[in-house]
């Protein structure tokens, strides 16, 4: 996947600086109100029976902060966090070896969930479920199983793709949080807090501007931020205005909605190539020469949730909204797929 800049994972090396904004515990931690209330009651309840907590679920589209969560949860606890993800997890030992690494009440976060190897994720029930390991011994008419004894431990996991978890795993999880995209004014505090973890001068309206193309999403809101700084820098005097915002985010060709290059190409395939749809997904993908499963978990999210595209039985059709925001006319009802049903 080509490095964008609205990409709501995480580009090369940018790792570290997220590592620098990113809340400690839920004292600084701004949006996903709901989620957080349950969260607490849950954490200070676990803590007064001095049990760890139930196994929680984190679903939801990248860059939300699932992994932020997941530290803070931890942090609250007062627990060690082991991270790790579904793909780094390619045998049964894998799993195993770090399961008896863990102290008592500590947290495994497992990112990617949904791509855990099915051999691994059976390892995972027993483990979830009564802390032991049931290892296999030999081979043949003779294999015998050992349960082993694993410290009591909380598996955090995260997940893009909710519906790609199998039945037996998701039942295994006490507690599910889904987050959702967080609303413009969530994203100008997260703007504001990284401008003073950043040293970054900005007016409030300088910020509002930035918010308003970032997508709901804090990850793409701080590097957004990021790049009108370096404008803000060079050619004004380092404070982020309206005007640069709006300057550095046109240079950047990030439109009104926070959508960049690839969005537009998405919507003008389905508009353009296929009538504006039902279109299957594999097809669209494969017009714009991008993986099936990257233009579902990165690109449609955000599509979807800003009436752009709609999701069919018969396939992605393309909404008025998205031929008004292409600066098309809006095809007349009985002309194309979305109005004959
Ligand atoms: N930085 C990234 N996500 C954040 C959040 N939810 N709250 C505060 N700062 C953040």
């Amino acid at each position: 996947m080509e490095e964008r800049i609205v990409s709501p994972v995480p580009l090369q090396g940018e790792r570290e600086i997220e590592n620098s904004l990113r809340p400690k515990n839920f004292a600084e931690y701004i949006g996903q109100e709901g989620v957080v209330k349950n969260l607490k009651v849950f954490i200070q309840a676990a803590r007064e029976r001095g049990e760890p907590l139930d196994h929680l679920l984190l679903c939801g589209p990248p860059g939300l902060g699932k992994t932020t969560l997941a530290h803070i949860v931890a942090q609250e606890m007062g627990v060690n966090l082991r991270s790790t993800s579904g793909p780094a997890l390619e045998r049964a030992g894998d799993l195993a070896a770090i399961l008896t690494n863990l102290q008592p009440g500590d947290i495994l976060f497992v990112d990617e969930i949904h791509r855990l190897p099915r051999i691994v994720e059976e390892i995972l029930y027993p483990a979830m479920e009564d802390f032991a390991l049931d290892i296999v011994i030999g081979k043949g008419p003779s294999a015998r199983t050992l349960k082993l004894d694993i410290p009591a431990f909380t598996l955090v996991g995260a997940t893009t793709r909710e519906g790609l978890l199998t039945a037996p795993l998701r039942s295994r999880f006490g507690i599910l949080s889904r987050l959702d995209y967080y609303k413009t004014k969530e994203i100008e505090r997260v703007l504001e807090r990284s401008c003073r973890v950043l040293e970054i001068e900005a007016e409030a309206e300088g910020l509002t501007r930035i918010s308003s193309r970032s997508r709901g999403t804090p990850r793409v809101a701080n590097r957004l931020l990021k790049r009108v700084r370096d404008v803000a820098q060079v050619e004004g005097d380092g404070i982020i205005t309206p005007e640069i915002a709006e300057k550095a985010l046109d240079q950047l060709e990030v439109d009104h909605l926070g959508l960049e290059g690839l969005d537009r190409k998405i919507l003008r395939t389905i508009v353009n190539k296929f009538d504006g749809g039902p279109v299957g997904l594999g097809t669209i993908a494969a017009a714009i020469s991008e993986e099936t499963e990257t233009v579902e978990d990165v690109y449609e999210p955000f599509l979807l949730q800003a009436g752009l595209l709609q999701r069919t039985p018969r396939g992605r059709i393309a909404t008025p909204q998205a031929y008004r925001h292409l600066g098309l006319q809006v095809p007349q009802e009985g002309k194309r797929g979305l109005f004959d049903e």
